[in-house]
């Protein structure tokens, strides 16, 4: 393992002003993506849709440090021939991957799930290092309910991420530890902080078991919000002040950066949330943005599946991968939401 590259890397995937585009959907996600636009999810298509974001220069360019991507898409070629990977490192970004096979349940833990694909992880690191990857992502989904989660799932799900962090490390691969936990239950904003505290030191305390170098890894973790299903708004300040107590308590500052991912907030709501917590800075690590949805949906909608609607689709992710930018130096301002509406 070289430390000092896969140090720069991972600083180079969260550098101020930067941040990462996951556009890594496996087949179903992307699916009931394209079903909520009318648009058949065919082979091509996934590739018309993903080809139009990377040929989007000025976001690529100025605003996406690294992109992740499904294992259909590091292998495909741009509708001119061109392998889809080169055009994301053409315009100065770094291809990774999503590596790991998604959840299943967890015996005896109604309600908790645990994520595959540690067999024959090594062997796919090579490949995919061969394929241009230089980072990679596994996500851990922990859900909040009246009894979960359990120590058992947490620590399940901690141990997994650390063994493929170490992986990935031992071939030369920058881990995105992606431990989130989810928006989607009853549950108040505290109750959010309580359980993203446990499972984010449990992580770290198993990343330490199975010596991974933090200098060497992108945390990816959810915000600290309410539950969707519990009715209640947070104001951006409270957000941005739990999700910085609950990261500065469990986040080691030997740490490059840290990298959001959005898990359901509006479009707004996560650049505004990142925005906030700029400015009540200063910061230990590097905080930035690696966005599925909120990056997304704007360019998804004006697409729609039609040629003619690329130029208009490539502006709107523009916009957001700069307002993402900018809120990733504290410096995003609503006006300019508006301005470009
Ligand atoms: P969202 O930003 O849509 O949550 O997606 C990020 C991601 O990569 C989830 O694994």
């Amino acid at each position: 393992m070289n430390l000092e590259q896969l140090h720069k890397v991972a600083a180079a995937m969260t550098a101020p002003g930067r941040g990462i585009l996951a556009a890594d959907e496996s087949t179903g996600t992307i699916g009931k993506r394209f079903d909520a636009i009318g648009v058949p999810s065919t082979p091509d298509n996934r590739r018309d849709y993903r080809e139009l974001l990377f040929r989007s220069t000025e976001a690529m360019s100025k605003y996406i440090a690294g992109v992740i991507l499904y294992d259909e898409t590091i292998r495909q070629n741009a509708k001119d021939g061109t392998p889809l990977v080169k055009l994301i490192e053409k315009a100065g970004s770094l291809p990774g991957i999503k590596v790991d096979k998604g959840t299943k349940p967890l015996p005896f833990r109604p309600g908790e799930v645990i994520t595959e694909g540690l067999d024959g992880l090594r062997e796919r690191l090579v490949e995919y290092r061969g394929l241009g990857a230089k980072f990679a992502k596994w996500r851990a989904v922990i859900d909040i309910g009246a009894d979960i989660p359990s120590y058992a799932g947490i620590l399940t799900n901690a141990h997994a991420l650390a063994r493929y962090a170490a992986l990935c490390q031992d071939q030369a691969i920058v881990p995105i530890v992606e431990p989130e936990v989810l928006m989607d239950g009853g549950h108040d904003i505290d109750r959010c902080a309580v359980i993203t505290e446990w499972v984010l030191k449990t992580v770290f305390e198993q990343l330490y078991y199975q010596s991974v170098a933090l200098e060497g890894i992108v945390l990816k973790p959810n915000m600290v919000v309410p539950g969707k299903k519990s009715g209640k708004r947070a104001s951006v300040e409270e957000v941005a002040e739990k999700t910085l107590r609950v990261l500065k308590a469990s986040v080691p500052a030997a740490l490059p950066g840290i990298a959001f991912l959005s898990g359901g907030q509006s479009d707004e709501d996560a650049t505004a949330h990142l925005d906030a917590m700029h400015r009540m800075g200063p910061l230990p690590w590097q905080l930035s943005f690696s966005y599925g949805r909120a990056l997304q949906h704007a360019p998804q909608t004006v697409w729609s599946g039609k040629p003619e609607n690329v130029a208009a689709a490539q502006r709107a992710f523009n916009h957001r991968a700069m307002m993402n930018g900018l809120a990733s130096l504290g410096q995003w301002k609503a006006d300019l939401e508006r301005k470009a509406a």
